[in-house]
């Protein structure tokens, strides 16, 4: 980031302040309030950070305003074209793609990382069997610093790296564990001579009982999804995992705290929340109903997948998980999909709506991720688990940039107090 030598000018009182100017390589120019306490004894208001600038990254970068996704500078659309789910891991954690030797190295040493202490299969079977899968994501990879205390001083660059490796690593398996846990099947162990997303696919839906062999598009469909889901700026699970951080917990407790946030459906729960959605609409003919109840301000129910912060576009991954649903529905031979067909004519008529046009709402990631997902024999309980296990690199690579920042400060929000002014006790038999 450049200091312009520009200042704006904050007058108020008889107090005036000139804050620098910071500006970046791509987006708006930022305004450095960094010592407008000290100076001016005021803060800033912005409840959910609309227009605040929570630190400088180099990793991922959004246009929202042309529907533009970069991680270190290359567009998303391409990375989902031509490259793969742990290229784009090795991108986004060390900043450049990787050459063939760097990037055969890495990809082995997150192979040989996938297992589990077998120990935490406990962990698993304490759990009911109707429990969300998040909800075991959120208990064993908090207790991942209880089985890999070797890996958990923030401070050891090494330690960093190895905890890094091993939360991509694991993370499919604990995925598809929760998955199998939830149905009575047993768990499946990763191989070594699979890719990361066939991997993941093999322990979700291979039994003891026959050979699984996987499909190999439908492996590279779920290397997509993996792909599209893989960072985004300073979204809430993002910001969460770098608050957390900033206190120096250890890395397995910061991404837990990131799975618990993403769950939310307004954030990475909405992909499950969209399909139970769709399912609800279920036919054509029913969507002018929803779209009604979308704008009545009186009702709380909004389009699960649709809108978003920073996109007033499409939503770049949306575009690309469209083209991916027809094809994997195309290849299971569920073409005409009812709910890929309502989801289609609802995107049509949403986008023809004055309300939707004016306040600038399109399909994002969630809306067409759960029909591929459900179309490869995912329960909708399995979605976030799934974007949870995707954004794990994002998480990380975030959480990386922000340790080896010298400028590290915990982050401690202020606040504007509105409640009651300084008063004495009073005894209860004087109340
Ligand atoms: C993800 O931040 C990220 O980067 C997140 C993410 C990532 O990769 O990490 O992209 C992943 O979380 C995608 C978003 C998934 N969530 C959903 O699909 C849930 C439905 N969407 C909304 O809840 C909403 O659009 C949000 C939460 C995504 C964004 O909310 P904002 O930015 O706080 O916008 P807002 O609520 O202020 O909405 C602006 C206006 C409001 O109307 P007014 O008060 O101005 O009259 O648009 C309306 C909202 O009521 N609106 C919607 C709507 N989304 C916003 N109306 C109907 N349906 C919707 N989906």
């Amino acid at each position: 980031m450049k200091d312009t030598q520009k200042t704006a000018k904050l007058t108020f009182d008889d107090t005036e302040l000139d804050l620098p100017i910071l500006s970046p390589s791509a987006g708006p120019d930022v305004i450095d309030i960094r010592k407008l306490y000290a100076q001016g004894k005021v803060f800033t208001y912005d409840p959910g950070f609309t227009s605040t600038a929570s630190c400088d990254s180099t990793i991922t970068y959004i246009d929202g305003d042309v529907g533009q996704l970069l991680h270190r500078g290359y567009p998303i659309d391409q990375l989902a074209e031509k490259s793969h789910y742990l290229e784009v891991c090795y991108l986004l954690l060390y900043g450049e793609l990787p050459s063939a030797e760097q990037l055969e190295d890495f990809e082995f040493r997150v192979t040989n990382h996938t297992m589990l202490h077998e120990q935490m299969q406990n962990f698993f079977r304490g759990f009911r069997r109707d429990a969300h899968p998040m909800a075991i994501m959120v208990g064993v990879v908090g207790a991942m610093s209880a089985f890999y205390p070797d890996s958990t001083d923030i401070q050891d660059p090494w330690q960093r790296e190895v905890a890094s490796i091993r939360l991509i690593a694991k993370m499919p398996t604990i995925a598809a564990w929760a998955f199998k846990y939830s149905i009575g099947q047993p768990f499946v162990y990763p191989r070594n001579d699979l890719d990361y997303a066939a991997n993941f696919l093999r322990m979700c839906f291979a039994v003891p009982a026959e050979d699984y062999v996987v499909n190999p598009i439908l492996a590279r469909a779920m290397d997509r999804i993996f792909t599209l889901h893989a960072d985004h700026e300073q979204n809430a699970s993002t910001s969460t995992v770098r608050l957390a951080s900033s206190s120096g917990a250890n890395p397995f407790a910061c991404i837990a705290a990131g799975v618990a946030c993403l769950w939310g459906p307004a954030h990475g729960g909405a992909n499950q929340a969209c399909l139970e959605m769709l399912r609800e609409i279920g036919t054509v003919d029913r969507i002018p109903e929803f779209i009604d109840r979308a704008k009545d301000k009186d009702d709380p129910f909004r389009l699960m997948g649709f809108g978003h912060r920073v996109y007033k576009n499409f939503d770049p991954r949306a575009k690309v998980m469209k083209q991916s649903a027809d094809e994997v529905l195309d290849l299971l031979g569920v073409e005409n999909n009812p709910t890929l067909q309502v989801a289609k004519e609802l995107e049509k008529i949403a986008l023809e709506d004055p309300y939707f046009k004016e306040k600038k709402l399109y399909p994002n990631v969630d809306f067409y991720s759960g029909i591929i997902l459900d179309a490869m024999g995912f329960p909708t309980s399995m979605f976030t688990p799934i974007f949870a296990l995707a954004r794990t690199v994002g998480w990380i690579s975030q959480w990386k940039e922000m340790i080896a920042d010298p400028q590290l400060k915990i982050g401690r929000p202020r606040q504007l107090y509105v409640g009651a002014e300084l008063r004495d006790y009073v005894d209860v038999e004087n109340r």
